[in-house]
């Protein structure tokens, strides 16, 4: 029903070299590994898109964008648009990473402009849901993801919401010591599919694709891959390096032909 996820966002590293040596060292430690129940992607830097793209030709590991901007051209110095990350060979775009939003001053608002030109322009955007330190402590979870998830989807119909991967990643997980609790990812999933029925129907809240991330390693996720409501794992630092990468993928391909909800 719901196909699962096993993503990696590079962040600011592996640059063009690196992406090449990356996905040599992938294809490698994947051989024999049946990927064909699942979705990969690696989201590199823009400069190594290009590398990235050739690199993992034929192969079943899709491309991304890390951001992007909501114009399709202009005078937006330091941008790319989306038909730009069409053109580099882009299936995905990420939104919202809570490292655009503090460091970059990013908002839902401006998301959900982002999400629009994503959709327009063919891209599967990722979308980044998550409540800081400040707001759990307040009991606000659920709350913050309510109103990030529908500012993010107002500008699409509802039939387009299971076109969109969310992925949740609680900000003071990310980049942290430990990844949330299975039990508090298992809630803040279930919130969030309930958020996605009561207001995009039924249909939203079965099909839409919900990744777990922040602090995911090969020890931690097979665990939190074995929760109901969650779709697929996203990684950073763990999987920054190919094998690391192909453990998580092969998590999610195990978890696949077991978990019924998929
Ligand atoms: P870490 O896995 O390094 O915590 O990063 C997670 C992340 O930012 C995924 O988008």
């Amino acid at each position: 029903m719901r196909r699962p996820i096993a993503g990696t966002g590079w962040k600011m590293n592996n640059g063009a070299a690196d992406a090449y040596r990356y996905a040599a060292a992938l294809k490698q430690a994947l051989t024999g590994v049946d990927v064909s129940g699942i979705d990969v992607f690696v989201l590199p830097p823009f400069t190594s898109l290009h590398a990235a793209g050739a690199a993992f030709a034929n192969s079943p590991v899709a491309i991304g964008g890390q951001n992007m901007h909501w114009d399709d051209a202009g005078g937006w110095t330091g941008e790319i648009s989306a038909p730009m990350l069409v053109e580099a060979g882009c299936r995905y775009v990420e939104l919202a990473h809570s490292e655009r939003l503090q460091h970059f001053g990013e908002t839902y608002p401006l998301v959900r402009r982002k999400v629009d030109q994503a959709m327009a322009a063919g891209l599967v955007p990722i979308i980044c849901l998550g409540e800081t330190a400040a707001e759990k402590a307040a009991g606000r979870a659920d709350e913050v993801l309510s109103e990030q998830v529908l500012t993010s989807l107002a500008g699409q119909p509802i039939e387009r919401t299971a076109d969109v991967v969310l992925a949740y990643e609680p900000r003071w997980a990310i980049g942290a010591a430990d990844a949330a609790s299975p039990e508090y990812v298992a809630a803040r999933h279930a919130a969030l599919r309930r958020i996605l029925r009561e207001h995009r129907g039924e249909n939203a809240a079965l099909e839409t694709r919900i990744l777990y991330g922040g602090s995911v390693t090969p020890e931690n996720g097979k665990e939190l891959i074995e929760i109901e409501d969650v779709d697929g794992l996203f990684v950073g630092r763990a999987a920054w390096k190919a094998e690391g990468f192909a453990r998580i993928v092969k998590i999610v391909s195990e978890a696949a032909s077991r978990k019924k909800s998929f």
